[in-house]
């Protein structure tokens, strides 16, 4: 197995970032046999197809990579690296534009999207942006690619371009491309903001007290959890009677997500409690659990000379392994 998962390198990390992603890259690294191989990559790349400030893109870079450090991306287990310093994506998706037709990425709904009514206007990178992230995957030969349900459709752009390559220009016995299988990951927490439970928590919310960061001390996150909105009504028994509470589900929600059980399982203990029980308790588990992640998280993050080697380290992995394929790719196309 080679499992190959981008993420883009946005700062301003949160408890939602980890355990609605973070966190699955971790379990998948875990749980990857020996002989298979994990490939992480920040997609700084992306970050040009969209209005961007360069001056706080390699900042956002830098602390993706402490906080996956942090979080258990073991940097000598996994290829971690960002993509600007592996040309071969670039080069790849050249060779890949080829073969890429302009009737498939006019059907990508995500261009469609973006773009909006304003096709004309929107640089050239967003368009042919799925090409990139088919030569992401393609050059590692990756067998699995995780997705979430919005990036299935550029899974299967990767898959078909892969395989009108393999058709035009390699022989059946001896394909150029390996067509990626998705990973549709298990049900992902999906954590709303400690202040409004219908919106989701975000580093774009203007209020911090909405989010728990991944840089918060202890007591910050106390305070976080002290002050989130919740009803005056004591938990229920059962996950049912959740339905209709939205923050006293999310508090739950991330209780159970953060201890690896249930919510009937958080219910069985704490049903019938008011939140002036539950809520320390919540809070003992998000120190229990963050704060170590924290602790490296802000060590690393002040160490810029570890986090550049790590990332030059992967990137000298990453060429490694993406040579061969792009090699097969330049002669294939007779170049
Ligand atoms: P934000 O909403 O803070 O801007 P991003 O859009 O950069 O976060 O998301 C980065 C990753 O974290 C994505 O995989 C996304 O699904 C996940 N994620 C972000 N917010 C949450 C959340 N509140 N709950 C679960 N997962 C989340
Ligand atoms: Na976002």
């Amino acid at each position: 197995m080679r499992v190959v998962s981008g993420i883009q390198p946005t700062g301003n990390l949160h408890l939602g970032n980890y355990l609605g992603a973070i966190r699955n890259w971790v379990a998948m690294q875990d749980s990857l046999e020996e002989g298979s191989e994990a490939l992480f990559f920040l997609a700084d790349l992306h970050a040009i197809s969209q209005p961007h400030d360069p001056a706080t893109l390699y900042r956002g870079t830098l602390e993706m990579v402490a906080a996956l450090v942090a979080c258990g991306i073991d940097p000598d287990r996994s290829v971690l690296f960002n993509q600007a310093q592996v040309p071969q994506h670039a080069e790849l998706q050249w060779l890949l534009n080829g073969t890429a037709r302009m009737g498939w990425l006019n059907r990508m709904t995500q261009w469609k999207d973006k773009a909006g009514k304003n096709r004309e206007g929107q640089s050239v990178a967003l368009f042919t942006y799925p090409v990139l992230q088919a030569a992401d995957v393609l050059l590692y030969q990756a067998t699995h690619v995780p997705v979430g349900e919005d990036q299935k459709q550029h899974l299967e752009l990767a898959r078909d371009i892969a395989q009108k390559f393999n058709n035009d220009f390699a022989s059946e016995d001896a394909p150029v491309f390996t067509l990626p299988e998705p990973i549709i990951p298990a049900e992902a927490a999906r954590i709303m903001s400690l202040r409004d439970g219908s919106a989701k928590m975000s580093k774009s919310d203007p209020s911090d007290m909405s989010r728990i960061n991944l840089s918060d001390d202890a007591d910050t996150m106390a305070q976080k959890i002290k002050k989130a909105k919740t009803d005056p009504e004591p938990l229920p028994s059962e996950a049912a009677g959740l339905a209709e509470r939205p923050e006293a589900r999310n508090l739950v929600g991330i209780f159970a997500a953060l201890s690896g059980t249930s919510v009937d399982t958080v219910l069985t203990q704490y049903g019938g409690q008011g939140f002036g029980v539950f809520k320390p308790a919540l809070a003992d588990l998000l120190v229990t659990k963050l704060g170590p992640i924290r602790d490296r998280f802000v060590a690393l993050q002040s160490d810029r000379e570890a986090l550049d080697a790590i990332l030059a380290r992967g990137a000298a992995k990453a060429r490694l392994r993406g040579a061969p394929t792009l090699d097969a790719a330049y002669t294939a196309l007779g170049l």
